[in-house]
């Protein structure tokens, strides 16, 4: 039914753990408990009505499960899901191609959809509206207009940025669900499901660690945990618990608030080149040599919900508490 689901990877062991860690159902998803209980209702309404969900937009930070979402979606409106991404889709023919396999009532995902072409975009109105496009065949005096009618489907639309969309796109869909940073507790939870999956040896203050250290991110807590197992089954006995977990985590550069390499580089940089700011987040990019979008999309909006940035009209400030996390002696202010 999910069409990216190539039987060729199945023949790579870790490819297929990665497919089966994602939850299939509302019941199995851990966390986003708003989204989830938005969704169902609006899930069902449309099951009991015969119609298609309404178009949905999911905005929120990289690694929050917006693409499991999607696959949960269509997983409960029980139809079929064909997946792509805004840069793949690069002139209007490649979506008319997209759009003219879809069958009624199947799931769209679109992930990255802030990065569609414009000429793409404006032939998204029309199928996300009416269900309908017109295309031009030809060109000069040749060209043509042909009119195709679409099944009806939804669209599901993912960005880490609701504000990158434009405002005809963002007004199309009808729900729109903001995915929130995990807590602790259903980091937990996910990494000792993850866990069993991989028939790893983990016990309670383990799975506790990683959750505290993953940034509020299932795709983190996966990662860290996989490098954990790893290191606690060559120095030690194969069991995570919390005394393997910090060392692993240690040695990888990810501190007990879960900042990792990037994040202390930001807030150093902040704090020994721009006096701890403000400094624009341009400025602070070349700095450390990453791209603006990666700086915005990843690391700031965790670096601002843990207290460590704020953002003013002048520019980035490092708090207090960046001061004191990294050790250096409390700002004048
Ligand atoms: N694995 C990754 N994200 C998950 C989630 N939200 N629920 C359950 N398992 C997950």
């Amino acid at each position: 039914m999910n069409e990216n689901l190539n039987p060729e990877i199945t023949e790579n062991e870790e490819a297929a753990a990665e497919l089966s860690l994602r939850p299939t159902s509302f019941s199995q998803y851990i966390g986003q408990t708003k989204v989830k209980e938005q969704l169902e209702i609006f899930i069902a309404a449309a099951k009991m009505r015969e119609e298609a969900l309404d178009h949905v937009l999911l905005f929120g930070p990289p690694g929050l499960g917006k693409t499991t979402m999607a696959f949960v979606i269509a997983n409960e409106l029980g139809v079929g899901l064909k997946q792509t991404s805004g840069p793949a889709i690069e002139k209007p023919g490649d979506l008319v191609a997209i759009l003219n396999e879809l069958t009624p009532g199947d799931v769209l995902f679109i992930d990255e959809i802030h990065r569609l072409p414009t000429n793409v975009e404006e032939v998204l109105y029309s199928a996300m509206e009416d269900f309908y496009i017109d295309i031009m065949l030809g060109s000069g005096d040749g060209s043509r207009s042909v009119h195709l009618d679409l099944p009806p489907f939804t669209l599901v639309g993912a960005t880490t940025r609701a504000g990158m969309l434009s405002n005809p796109l963002r007004a199309r869909f009808g729900i729109s669900a903001h995915m929130e940073y995990y807590t602790t507790e259903e980091l937990e939870t996910i990494t000792k499901r993850t866990a069993e999956i991989f028939q790893a040896d983990i016990v309670d203050d383990g799975a506790h660690e990683i959750a505290l250290r993953s940034r509020g991110t299932p795709r983190i807590a996966n990662r860290l945990l996989k490098r954990v197992r790893d290191f606690a089954q060559i120095r030690g006995d194969g069991k995570i618990n919390r005394e393997m977990t910090d060392e692993a985590l240690t040695m990888l550069d990810v501190d007990e608030e879960g900042l990792d390499y990037v994040d202390q580089k930001i807030l150093r940089t902040m704090i020994e080149f721009y006096n701890g700011g403000p400094v624009g987040l341009g400025t602070l990019a070349v700095a450390i040599a990453e791209d603006v979008e990666t700086v915005e999309d990843m690391y700031e909006p965790y670096l601002i919900q843990k207290g460590f940035i704020i953002r003013t009209k002048q520019g980035r400030i490092a708090t207090a508490k960046a001061y004191e996390h990294l050790g250096y002696p409390a700002p004048l202010l």
